[in-house]
């Protein structure tokens, strides 16, 4: 181990990044054993970004034709969005598995860093949506997360400030934190038909116009014929926070590993890091936030 355990997992440091040893172990089976292939869509975030979101946005918007978002048998009516698109470190470490016969567009979730990604995805045309958030809220629902996964298996729950001083450090899984965002925000400058580079906060304010760019930086526009039809509404309802976090499937069930699917569901706002933070952890933060960001010009 480099570092003390970050909220319960010794992390190791790999190409400038923190993992704990299953996600190294996932990431080394991800670089050595994925081939991409061109129609391939890779949902990348850090923890707590809004992945499980994510995965049922993209996964609805390219299934919209035979999984109308209004259907009473649409498969997020009775499945997580975790089980549904599959995160390629955590579920395949060691080796992975034929993936021929899944449904195309092929679509998987990451949380590797730029830097890491295999060659394959860098050389194919396949396609990554990054989304990221603002790095008070994304700590505080971290925070949130790791507690409940704790204190359910009986250990001590972790104080704010010691986990927030590691935070900072860089020192958190799949961090530093903002190095992540940066790396794939230059990625997005540079190919932007590659890379789309979402912020959570902007998606939650606007779902309906950022719903419609996903669709057509897939490949997938929302033609005008569906827009008459409401089919944007009928997306964004399907997979919003009230409606999820409220589905059978999603307060009662667990996912793969036993994880509890509704520990992915919590307040889903923008700003609920107010009622965490000190003035002086917020200052810490922010300090850190601009040092980092401000020389690309990235404002969170
Ligand atoms: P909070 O803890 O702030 O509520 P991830 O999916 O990457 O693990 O991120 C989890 C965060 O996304 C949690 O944030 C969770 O509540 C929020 N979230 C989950 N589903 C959401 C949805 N459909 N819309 C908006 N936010 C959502």
């Amino acid at each position: 181990p480099k570092t003390k355990g970050w909220v319960g997992h010794h992390l190791y440091k790999y190409e400038g990044f923190w993992h704990n040893n299953r996600h190294l172990d996932g990431l080394l089976s991800y670089q050595r054993h994925f081939s991409a292939n061109d129609g391939d869509v890779l949902l990348v975030t850090t923890p707590k970004s809004g992945t499980t979101w994510l995965k049922a946005a993209v996964f609805s918007i390219v299934n919209r034709v035979c999984h109308p978002p209004g259907s009473k048998n649409h498969p997020l009516l009775t499945e997580n969005p975790h089980g549904i698109v599959p995160f390629i470190e955590l579920q395949y470490y060691g080796s992975m598995p034929d993936f021929t016969n899944m449904p195309l567009p092929r679509l998987f979730s990451s949380h590797s860093p730029v830097i890491s990604l295999p060659k394959s995805v860098q050389e194919s045309h396949c396609k990554i949506i990054y989304l990221c958030r603002n790095p008070r809220d994304t700590f505080v629902s971290f925070w949130h997360f790791t507690n409940k996964l704790r204190t359910q298996a009986g250990a001590e729950a972790t104080p704010i400030e010691e986990t927030l001083n590691m935070f900072c450090n860089g020192e958190s899984l799949c961090g530093p934190f903002w190095d992540h965002v940066v790396g794939y925000w230059n990625a997005s400058l540079k190919k932007p038909d590659k890379v789309m580079f979402l912020r959570y906060e902007e998606v939650r304010a606007h779902p309906d116009e950022y719903f419609k760019k996903m669709a057509e930086f897939l490949g997938c526009p929302i033609s005008e014929e569906e827009k008459g039809e409401g089919i944007v509404e009928e997306l964004v309802k399907l997979c919003s926070f009230d409606h999820l976090s409220n589905l059978e499937v999603n307060k009662t069930g667990t996912g793969k590993f036993g994880e509890a699917n509704n520990a992915f569901f919590r307040r889903g706002q923008a700003g609920d890091s107010a009622n965490y933070f000190t003035s002086e952890m917020i200052d810490k933060l922010d300090k850190v936030t601009y040092e980092k960001f401000s020389p690309y010009g990235l404002i969170m």
